[in-house]
């Protein structure tokens, strides 16, 4: 047996209608906000990637040359994608754009629970104005995402990246360094951040207050110990939340975020549950056109981790109810298969989801398949009822049976 790529998954039927109605329920959020949605291939130039990551983000993708000689990738995100799109094909538009997407991302990681290599994520952008208020819009319409899903068990962080970076920057670490120094800072190895920033000459002093900065968290009281204009904007933020009715906030000037082009607010959002996975969500804003050959434009944007909320949720004991199928069609004899073909497709053209038995079963065993796939109603198409203009409708959750006319089988099956 052929078996999938590691870290990918396979999504069987009942899997996929829960996926779909949770994904219809954040598109439906994102309207609400005033949003609309977007689709970008899923291989870009390996360039997009590489222009602000620099050619070691390589090593986490999908990348390969294609038949004309290209070097593409899967993404692994959908950020850059969007920029480059707005870049292309909206620069003009008027401001600001809001855009989301759905969609499938590659990353080439270490597969374990919640962690994948192809995974899914709800994403939007605010693209047009970096102020107070549009950093509260995206993190509002992230915070509603959450509570239309229905997770109970959550929290949300925010923090300023450009607080750090001007710390780190003033204690002489070099531009080109900064990225290194913030990824231990993002996973918290202090162990392996002090001796990095000692060789870069920072004293033990500066480094310790650098510690004490990302170790900054509580709730907006703590805000009174962020400097300037980033303190200001936080606090602004906050109350802007307040009115919106978020009030469930976290400050942390401990959230560095992995990827690296944020400048000013940024937050996470996780679920405790799901332990060391539990990153549900991350955003802040940024600037990415002008890398891609557009004019500076400030955004914000975040995308939840699409797989691993519902995993979250499922921890919370939230459980969907496949819809199944309402009506099953039985022809009790050959001689009526005909007929019962005609039966199913009146269901079907009024908008019925309908099946017919197309195994050749006798009855008993299609009552048995039909109540094992969820079947609402059978249907079932004896000659003599046939005879009459009639067919036997039963009820698979309570067993009651019912003789009704073949013109009126749609209403009885809608009531
Ligand atoms: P990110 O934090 O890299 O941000 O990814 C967003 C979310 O995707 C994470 O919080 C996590 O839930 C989920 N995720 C990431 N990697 C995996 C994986 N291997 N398996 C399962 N889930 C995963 C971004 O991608 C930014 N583009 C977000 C953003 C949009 N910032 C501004 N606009």
């Amino acid at each position: 047996m052929i078996q999938r790529p590691r870290g990918t998954r396979d999504f069987l039927p009942d899997e996929m209608e829960k996926r779909r109605f949770y994904e219809n329920t954040l598109r439906h959020t994102a309207k609400t906000f005033g949003f609309r949605e977007i689709a970008t291939p899923i291989f870009e130039e390996s360039e997009l990637f590489i222009l602000r990551s620099g050619p070691n983000v390589l090593n986490e993708l999908y990348a390969f040359k294609d038949k004309g000689d290209r070097e593409i990738a899967l993404r692994p995100e959908m950020t850059a994608p969007a920029i480059r799109m707005f870049v292309n094909e909206m620069s003009n538009d008027p401001k600001p754009i809001k855009i989301f997407y759905f969609g499938q991302c590659f990353r080439y990681e270490r597969p374990q629970s919640g962690r994948y290599r192809e995974f899914f994520q709800f994403g939007a952008e605010l693209i047009g104005n970096a102020n107070a208020y549009t950093d509260a819009e995206v993190i509002a319409m992230a915070s509603s995402m959450i509570e239309a899903l229905g997770l109970k068990e959550y929290k949300i962080r925010i923090g300023h990246i450009g607080v750090l970076r001007q710390k780190i920057t003033e204690a002489g670490v070099p531009a080109e360094r900064m990225a290194e120094v913030l990824q231990k800072l993002d996973k918290k190895l202090y162990d392996e951040a002090r001796p990095l920033m000692q060789e870069m000459g920072v004293s033990e002093s500066v480094i310790d207050s650098i510690f004490d900065l990302t170790e900054t968290v509580g709730d907006s009281s703590v805000l009174s110990k962020v400097p300037g204009e980033a303190g200001d904007h936080l606090r602004q933020i906050v109350e802007i939340l307040n009115a919106m009715g978020i009030n469930d906030l976290e400050i942390d000037l401990g959230v560095v975020r992995g990827l690296d082009y944020y400048t000013g607010m940024v937050f996470e959002a996780e679920a405790p549950s799901l332990g060391a996975e539990k990153q549900i969500c991350g955003g802040g804003s940024y600037t990415l056109s002008e890398l891609f050959g557009g004019e500076k434009v400030f955004s914000t944007g975040f995308a939840i981790g699409f797989d691993r909320i519902l995993l979250a949720m499922e921890k919370e004991g939230q459980t969907y109810q496949p819809e199944g199928i309402a009506a099953y069609v039985v022809p009790v004899t050959d001689d009526v298969r005909v007929k019962s073909s005609e039966i199913v497709a009146s269901l079907r053209r009024a908008g019925i989801s309908a099946d017919i038995d197309l195994m050749g079963r006798k009855m008993q065993k299609a009552m048995k398949y039909a109540s094992s796939a969820g079947v609402k109603y059978t249907v079932i198409v004896g000659p003599k009822e046939l005879e009459e203009g009639c067919v036997t409708v039963r009820d698979m959750s309570t067993g009651e049976q019912q003789t009704v006319k073949v013109d009126e089988l749609l209403s009885a099956i809608r009531n």
